[in-house]
């Protein structure tokens, strides 16, 4: 089928579906246009639990499909390519998390939302990129261990003096930019200004001139006067910010860098996927009972 005929077939099915498409910001960018809403994990969990579809198409990776059925479980949530998955989010099990537990008794356990559920049920508290540093200061306890990522562990841990003990997990797509290449493109674009995700290692955060959750980047570009910004994240993010500020210019910070895993949704997919109500998200009511508390605590206090 050709995309034009595709899109047209999955507008129908979505009708007869009474379905909703939600896409991750770094979503190809086909997808964005299609989707009924392009932004962060946490955003579309939200707008997925708030919406009256029956059905939810979620074009994005397997860890925000599952966090989507958590928080709407009467609902039907379909990630649409079932390879999809987070090669951070699975560094670490819940088992991983049950032994550190048993080391660190009094310490309070905070999971990244980028996390299977399993590692979501064995957490006091979950975080995103946009208000993990936030949470951390709130609270009551001195002594924090944080999962999966070593590097957003390490940006909060500049905001409070409460210890922070650090799993050893990392993104293979922020990990991946230099100092070097993000200075270069500085010097290049010398009145750019450069937002850095939190996922990126220190030496680049050090570089940065705002440091953002994915949405916080979109908010923080439409709202500046600046007419320049280089972006150091998965270069999806770009096609958003360009359509929705096309008087500005944005440009990847070094080497543009692309997740595998959030490219590996098609068009095809989306069609198949409302077809065949395929690949449906199942999981355990008692692990699902278990992480839903760690992400009502993050709403509680973020
Ligand atoms: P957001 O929570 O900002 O959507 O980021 C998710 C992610 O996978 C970052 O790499
Ligand atoms: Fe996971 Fe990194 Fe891809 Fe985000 S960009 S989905 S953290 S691998």
């Amino acid at each position: 089928m050709k995309d034009i005929d595709t899109i047209r077939a999955i507008r129908q099915l979505k009708q007869q579906k009474n379905a909703i498409i939600l896409a991750h910001n770094y979503q190809r960018p086909e997808i964005q246009e299609l989707a009924d809403l392009v932004g962060d994990s946490l955003d579309l969990s939200r707008r997925a639990a708030a919406t009256s579809a029956e059905m939810i198409v979620f074009c994005g990776v397997r860890f925000m499909a599952e966090t989507a059925k958590i928080l709407a479980p009467q609902k039907t949530v379909l990630l649409p390519n079932h390879n999809a998955g987070c090669p951070m989010a699975d560094m670490v099990t819940a088992d991983d998390v049950i032994a550190m537990k048993a080391a660190h008794p009094s310490a309070t356990v905070v999971c990244y939302v980028n996390t299977p559920a399993t590692v979501k049920a064995e957490a006091d508290i979950c975080v995103t990129s946009a208000n993990a540093a936030t949470i951390i200061e709130r609270l009551q306890t001195d002594e924090i261990l944080f999962f999966p990522d070593k590097n957003l562990a390490a940006w909060c841990q500049r905001f409070t003096t409460k210890k922070i003990i650090a799993w050893d997990g990392y993104c293979y797509v922020h990990s991946r930019f230099s100092a070097a290449e993000v200075a270069a493109s500085q010097a290049r674009f010398p009145d750019a200004v450069l937002l850095v995700h939190p996922e990126c290692p220190a030496d680049v955060v050090d570089l940065a001139d705002e440091v953002l959750s994915t949405n916080k980047m979109v908010a923080f570009a439409t709202a500046s006067n600046a007419k320049q910004f280089l972006i150091a994240t998965e270069e999806g993010i770009i096609h958003r910010l360009r359509r929705e500020n096309p008087d500005k210019q944005f440009y990847a910070a070094g080497n543009a860098k692309s997740c595998f895993n959030m490219k590996k949704t098609t068009l095809q997919d989306i069609y198949l996927a409302l077809l065949k109500g395929r690949t449906e998200i199942n999981l355990d009511p008692t692990i699902m009972d278990r992480a839903r508390h760690s992400l009502e605590e993050m709403v509680k206090f973020g």
